[in-house]
């Protein structure tokens, strides 16, 4: 008698967790269904991504870098642990989105719903949202304020961290190591260069920047910095790079070759930091 309750109630979990893998997606009180996601897919996303979701529609030869293979669950924008999968709203967030710099359309055009759908069906395409819960979102604790010494501790940690390597000293996209990179399908790829735009692909916000330090962008050379950067280091860098950027920036660009301690002397005021980094430029090694 006992044990027919337990194997009911054993049988009842298993079911409703079953429910809950199956759930096609969810963000808020939207709710999305494969099938309509499916029509809007052919109409819209098709051309790139393919009819099988492989990335290999009809316009993929053109693109570069190339349409999102579906099937392998990898993707570059999450709030999840590298490794893990997105979350809906992940998705649901790129396609309104789109990626800058790519040949990604935004979507916002559609309507939500028609996200969500979208989003159900893009799921379909692996298995691995049937056997595997997405990732547990990073925690992001409050931003630190953007001061002057926060960008010089950025600055220094962009030395100490590597980051230049690939990077490039001046944000360039052109550091030694970005030299034949290859994203996970074998398909160069390049850190592009951060003085040309003050937008990113997972988003332009400081949450955004955070985020892409702590979750890294699966299936890129761009790796999770989440065992290597205390929080408040990651929004120091988070601050150094946004000084790059050509209008959204918040803090003046720090001169190449002026960083040395955060010393009040050192602090770039606004009026002199530009002509500093017109003196300074071209000093690039890499
Ligand atoms: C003109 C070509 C094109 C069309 C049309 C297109 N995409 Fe994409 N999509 C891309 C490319 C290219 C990438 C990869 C960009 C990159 O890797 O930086 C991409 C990436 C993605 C990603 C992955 C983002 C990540 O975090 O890795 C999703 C999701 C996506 N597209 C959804 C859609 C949906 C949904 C549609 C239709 C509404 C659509 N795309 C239509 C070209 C396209
Ligand atoms: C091994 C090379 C490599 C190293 C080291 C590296 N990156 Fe990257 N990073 C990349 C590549 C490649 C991309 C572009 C990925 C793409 O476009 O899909 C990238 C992208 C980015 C982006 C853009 C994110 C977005 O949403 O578009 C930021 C910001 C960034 N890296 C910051 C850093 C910082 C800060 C460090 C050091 C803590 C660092 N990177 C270290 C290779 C690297």
């Amino acid at each position: 008698m006992h044990n027919q309750l337990r194997f009911i109630i054993a049988a009842a979990a298993l079911l409703a967790a079953n429910a809950a893998l199956a759930q096609d997606a969810k963000v808020g009180s939207l709710v999305g269904d494969v099938h309509q996601g499916q029509q809007v897919y052919r109409r819209y996303c098709i051309g790139c991504h393919g009819a099988r979701g492989d990335g290999l529609g009809d316009n993929a030869p053109w693109v570069d870098p190339k349409p999102r293979d579906f099937t392998s669950a990898t993707f570059k924008c999450r709030s999840t642990p590298t490794g893990t999968l997105p979350t809906d709203e992940d998705l649901f967030n790129t396609i309104g989105r789109g990626l800058h710099a790519t040949a990604m359309p935004s979507w916002g055009a559609l309507t939500k719903q028609q996200r969500i759908n979208l989003v159900a069906y893009i799921k379909s395409f692996s298995p691995r949202f049937k056997e595997e819960k997405a990732g547990d979102p990073i925690p992001i604790p409050a931003e630190s304020p953007a001061t002057a010494e926060s960008v010089h501790r950025g600055a220094e940690l962009f030395q100490k961290m590597n980051c230049w390597s690939c990077h490039g000293k001046q944000g360039h996209g052109n550091g030694p190591s970005s030299v034949g990179l290859t994203d996970s399908k074998g398909f160069p790829i390049t850190p592009y260069d951060f003085t040309s735009t003050s937008q990113f692909k997972c988003g332009e916000g400081s949450h955004d920047l955070y985020r892409a330090f702590m979750t890294g962008l699966d299936g890129t050379p761009m790796p999770s910095f989440a065992d290597s950067l205390e929080p408040s280091a990651a929004w120091d860098l988070v601050h150094y790079v946004q000084t790059f950027g050509t209008s959204k920036g918040r803090v003046k660009p720090v001169p190449a070759g002026t960083i040395r301690a955060s010393a009040p002397e050192n602090r770039p005021s606004p009026a002199d930091s530009k002509d500093k980094a017109k003196a300074g430029g071209g000093s690039e090694q890499q």
